[in-house]
């Protein structure tokens, strides 16, 4: 086979994988691969990344390695963190998962040494410290407290997508998860203001630096204007006044 026509079959086979993940790893692994993943939103987060471009991302929440293997797919190289004390079959999958789209290669992971859902942060913080990346996701812990020290690990990179956004109030009724309004308040207190965008019952929200040069793009501008909303003053205040009303001033109960 000529050099040009491997180059053109290697990109056709990286491009149907592109359309098809969702149902490649279901076909190929089963349901069970993709539990607990945002691949669901497949189409949202692509559109995203199409006009992000990351050439490193650093991720917060491997579980099955879904995720990383969608961002693989645009990146030269994923690292992504989840704790030790995780369920072993998480490490399985994620491994099957990498090996089963031949992106091994491109993603590391990295499982923090004594750390758990609960607690004790330290070994992910120093190993990410290290790290060197123009794009994270955070889709780990759901806690306050852990959202905001994840976001300070990697708020270097100037852009930071966060997963499950759903404020509570009268518009999100139907999206119940008590979980998620601790989220909401420290995206909605971020500055500059996120832009959030998706489905009404899986939003997610991007951070951009003031000083990113993705502020500059026009694709990123142009697709953020189209397709995503800024948090404002009104909304940030409509999710506080139901977010003190429903956890009483204290920390929303964790899983
Ligand atoms: C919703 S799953 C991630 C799904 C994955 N991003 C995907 O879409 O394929 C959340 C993961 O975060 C991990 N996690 C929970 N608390 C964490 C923490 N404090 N630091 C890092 N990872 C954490 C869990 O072990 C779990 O694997």
């Amino acid at each position: 086979m000529s050099n040009a026509v491997e180059a053109s079959s290697a990109k056709e086979e990286k491009q149907m994988t592109h359309e098809n993940l969702k149902k490649t790893l279901v076909e190929g692994l089963g349901r069970d691969a993709i539990e607990g993943s945002i691949i669901s939103h497949e189409t949202i987060v692509r559109a995203l990344l199409e006009v992000i471009k990351p050439k490193r991302v650093l991720e917060i929440g491997t579980r099955h390695g879904v995720s990383s293997s969608l961002f693989a797919q645009y990146a030269d190289h994923v690292i992504t963190v989840d704790v030790e004390k995780c369920p072993e079959s998480y490490k399985e999958w994620a491994r099957k998962v990498w090996d089963f789209l031949g992106l091994s290669d491109r993603i590391t992971p990295f499982y923090a040494p004594g750390v758990n859902w609960k607690g004790y942060n330290g070994s992910k913080a120093e190993f990410i410290k290290k790290q060197d990346f123009d794009f994270a996701f955070i889709d780990g812990s759901h806690r306050a407290k852990d959202v905001e020290f994840d976001f300070d690990l990697v708020k270097k990179s100037g852009c930071v997508l966060f997963h499950d956004y759903k404020p509570i109030g009268p518009k999100y009724a139907d999206c119940k998860n008590s979980r998620y309004p601790e989220i909401v308040q420290v995206i909605n207190h971020l500055k500059p203001a996120p832009y959030v965008y998706g489905e009404h019952r899986s939003q997610y929200a991007l951070w951009i630096s003031k000083d990113s040069p993705r502020r500059k793009d026009p694709s990123v501008m142009e697709f953020l204007e189209n397709k995503a909303e800024k948090v404002t003053l009104m909304s940030r205040l409509a999710h506080d006044f139901h977010f003190r009303r429903h956890t009483s001033g204290s920390e929303a109960e964790d899983e």
